[in-house]
């Protein structure tokens, strides 16, 4: 990290095929910045477009621009290359802005006062505040997606549009934000959910429909989005967020077991073997399951080693379970209700058992 400058603002811009848009962007933050007295530098992170942005940040410099230009080579990815840009800022306050000009510069100053006047670390550009405006004119679906991904992310963090784009922060805040792994867009979510903070503030800003060029948004960015919540879920909630997604994998594994039972015992008619043949597939596709999402942090070990070791363990949960309700069964009033608590207090603690052998033994 660079020596930082007292009251300078630096404004990260990532860019992929950008250079109409640059060419345009730069001199607006320039004269935007000017006029309000601050002294800035842009920082432009382009992931190898090669159209032609080196010779307008050229002809930029040779204006006296304080504008700087980073190619990245061999990756690609909105959120990364914004962190890059952040690494290489020198200013007291950095911002974040797309280039396509949906993000007006003018109201760069505005962000930056809420941050010199103490009340707040992390000021974002709000669409979904009073005030806010668009000229987009979004279809029922879209405008209902982004509902969708804003409730998603309401648990990690309880602002109204979590999702922007366009924010301004302390570099101090950058600094304190730990073991940063974005994937794909959705930056200020994760400086949000992984720095210590005081106060968030959003302003309202106008939204404008890029004219040109294309937007980059596709379906992997989505599927992007639904991984990176994950990761910021498995950040937050730690064991929670885990014990979650097994319970979800636990719960398929139910309906498949009973579905492979129900099969079985109607082919081969034998209770016990169907049984036995159902439990045996249910186990291994919560292994599966479990191995691909709850904790796929730890795919780094050979899969028949953690699978014997999954296995190993539920055997001892089933244990568990049945001797807890048979001796709570045994202990309690002989009666139908109790023995069905019995039932399902076994079914519970055989499945945290389940759940700690499987993170503790298999997956560690
Ligand atoms: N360096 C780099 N690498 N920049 C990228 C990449 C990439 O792989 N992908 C996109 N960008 C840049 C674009 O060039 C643009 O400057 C900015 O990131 C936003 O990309 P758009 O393609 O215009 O995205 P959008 O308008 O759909 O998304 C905007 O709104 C979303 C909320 O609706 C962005 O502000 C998102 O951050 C925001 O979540
Ligand atoms: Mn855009």
């Amino acid at each position: 990290m660079l020596a930082s400058t007292a009251g300078l603002v630096s404004v990260v811009v990532p860019t992929y095929k950008e250079s109409e848009n640059i060419r345009h962007l730069v001199p607006r933050i320039c004269n935007a910045m000017k006029t309000e007295g601050l002294a800035v530098e842009v920082i432009i992170v382009d992931d190898d477009s090669q159209d032609g942005i080196e010779q307008v940040v050229a002809e930029f410099r040779k204006e006296q621009l304080p504008v700087k230009l980073e190619v990245r080579v061999g990756q690609r990815g909105l959120s990364t290359a914004v962190i890059h840009g952040f690494e290489l800022a020198q200013g007291e306050y950095l911002v974040c802005m797309d280039a396509d000009l949906s993000h007006s510069p003018e109201k760069i100053p505005e962000l930056i006062s809420k941050l010199q006047s103490g009340e707040t670390d992390f000021v974002i550009g709000s669409r979904y505040v009073p005030g806010s405006t668009t000229d987009i004119n979004w279809g029922l679906l879209r405008w209902l997606n982004s509902k969708v991904a804003i409730l998603l992310a309401r648990p990690l963090v309880s602002v109204k549009d979590p999702m922007s784009g366009f924010f301004a922060l302390r570099r101090a805040m950058f600094l304190s934000a730990e073991s940063l792994s974005p994937i794909g867009y959705k930056i200020a979510l994760e400086l949000l959910v992984k720095s210590p903070r005081k106060k968030i503030v959003e302003v309202p800003i106008h939204f404008a429909d890029r004219k040109l060029g294309k937007s980059k948004l596709n379906l992997a960015e989505q599927l992007n989005y639904i991984k990176h919540l994950k990761r910021l879920y498995d950040y937050k909630y730690d064991n929670f967020s885990r014990f979650f997604q097994f319970c979800l994998v636990g719960t398929t594994g139910v309906g498949v077991d009973l579905t492979c039972f129900n099969l079985l015992l109607l082919t081969l008619k034998v209770f016990a073997v169907a049984r036995a043949i159902a439990i045996g597939i249910a186990m291994t596709w919560n292994f599966y399951l479990n191995r691909r999402l709850t904790f796929n942090d730890a795919r780094r070990a050979p899969w028949y080693k953690q699978y014997y070791k999954f296995v190993g363990g539920c055997l001892l949960g089933a244990v568990i379970s049945w001797a807890v309700s048979t001796t709570l069964a045994r202990a309690g009033p002989g009666s139908w209700l109790f023995a069905q608590i019995a039932v399902l207090v076994g079914i519970a603690c055989g499945t945290v058992a389940n759940f700690l052998i499987a993170k503790y033994v298999a997956f560690r």
